[in-house]
């Protein structure tokens, strides 16, 4: 535990999952973006010897119960859908609001899926959980808000290819691993974390595939997509694809809009939008936007000259934008909507 940040005036947080590729990167969006907390306390599967490092002070890992999940303010989730399964409710019912980065909740009918630039306004102090979308959904529609608000958004088609990071620290390890093997001439090890080996290959697999020949991941950005954009009837077709880059996913993008619009409108509405990094010109790669929390738009383009139908490439790093800067942006808009306050009350 570590007490004191702020004193009285910040929050007091948990963190569910600290020890992990989203819950590390949680904590330096914290720090870096200097929310205001009371106290900051970690959890991960099992408690700790060596203490985590949050603005330059210790914090415990302590292992997740019931009991020591009680008495935050917030709580944020950054661990996998049984865990929020064993634990989302209680803190609830203890008086927390939860931000969960697993999928568990996002579809949930009069649950929120937020992504602060498109439908922040959605975050309010009554409602008490917030799951964070689905790392490529977030990126997909952060690309594809400023092109629906100006033109509509009839169909989109997209190709995703995602970071090892996707799959978290055992994702990360299982290419280090390979590649190590792959230059002292080693046996290369069998793959866990993925379908396929992954070091010099691509996968097109992210998640079980269904008897239609989706995969889970698939059915997740095209479900999301429409629930974040607000647009229930949208098509969305999804392959998505594992590649042997460390963070941040791409996307090649095809859609069609409702109405006639230019090249140059749709540049103007993505070069004015909050979030956006737009490229006039060039290309950008995951490598390029590791550690941004923009979402980088280049290449975008006609179909042969057509005022309807129109192609992007989109990169973001996914374990910010996609995963833990959604989050604190969540917890920034409940702070900024009285959450302190409330919480100050509670404990009086
Ligand atoms: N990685 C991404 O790009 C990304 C993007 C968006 C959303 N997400 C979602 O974010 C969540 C975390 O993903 P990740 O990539 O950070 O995975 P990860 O690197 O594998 O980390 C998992 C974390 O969960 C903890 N954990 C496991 N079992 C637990 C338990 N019983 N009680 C408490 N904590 C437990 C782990 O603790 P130990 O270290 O003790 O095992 C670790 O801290 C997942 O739901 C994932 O779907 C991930």
């Amino acid at each position: 535990m570590m007490g004191g940040l702020e004193s009285h005036a910040g929050i007091e947080l948990a963190i569910v999952g600290a020890t992990g590729a989203v819950g590390e990167t949680l904590l330096r969006v914290l720090a870096e973006r200097e929310v205001p907390l009371a106290e900051l306390h970690a959890f991960a599967s099992r408690e700790r010897a060596v203490p985590l490092s949050f603005r330059g002070r210790p914090v415990a890992v302590r292992a997740a119960t019931k009991e020591a999940l009680r008495g935050h303010d917030v709580v944020i989730f950054a661990s996998d859908e049984q865990v929020s399964k064993a634990f989302v409710p209680a803190c609830i019912e203890c008086g927390a609001t939860v931000i969960d980065n697993s999928p568990l909740y996002r579809l949930a009918v009069d649950v929120p899926l937020v992504v602060p630039e498109i439908n922040g306004d959605l975050v309010q102090l009554g409602q008490h959980l917030f799951p964070v979308g689905n790392c490529t959904a977030i990126i997909l529609t952060m690309a594809l808000w400023p092109i629906a608000r100006t033109a509509g958004l009839r169909s989109v088609r997209v190709a995703s290819y995602q970071a090892v990071s996707g799959a978290g620290k055992p994702g990360l390890e299982e290419l280090a691993s390979a590649e190590r093997a792959l230059h002292d001439g080693t046996a290369e090890p069998d793959p866990h974390a993925f379908p396929a080996r992954i070091a010099r290959n691509v996968i097109p697999q992210i998640g079980s595939l269904d008897d239609a020949g989706d995969s889970t991941e698939e059915r997740k950005v095209a479900a999301e997509t429409r629930k974040i954009l607000g647009l229930p009837e949208l098509r969305v077709a999804v392959t998505t694809v594992r590649v042997p880059v460390k963070s941040a996913h791409s996307a090649a993008v095809f859609l069609e809009t409702d109405e006639d619009v230019s090249v140059v409108a749709l540049a103007s509405a993505l070069r004015a939008s909050p979030g956006i990094a737009y490229h006039d010109r060039g290309i950008v790669t995951p490598r390029d936007v590791e550690g941004h929390d923009d979402v980088h738009v280049a290449r975008l383009r006609a179909e042969s000259g057509s005022k309807r139908f129109f192609q992007l490439w989109a990169v973001g790093d996914q374990l910010r934008k996609g995963a833990a800067t959604t989050a604190v942006q969540i917890l920034e808009l409940l702070i900024a909507r009285g959450l302190r306050e409330k919480a100050r009350l509670l404990r009086a």
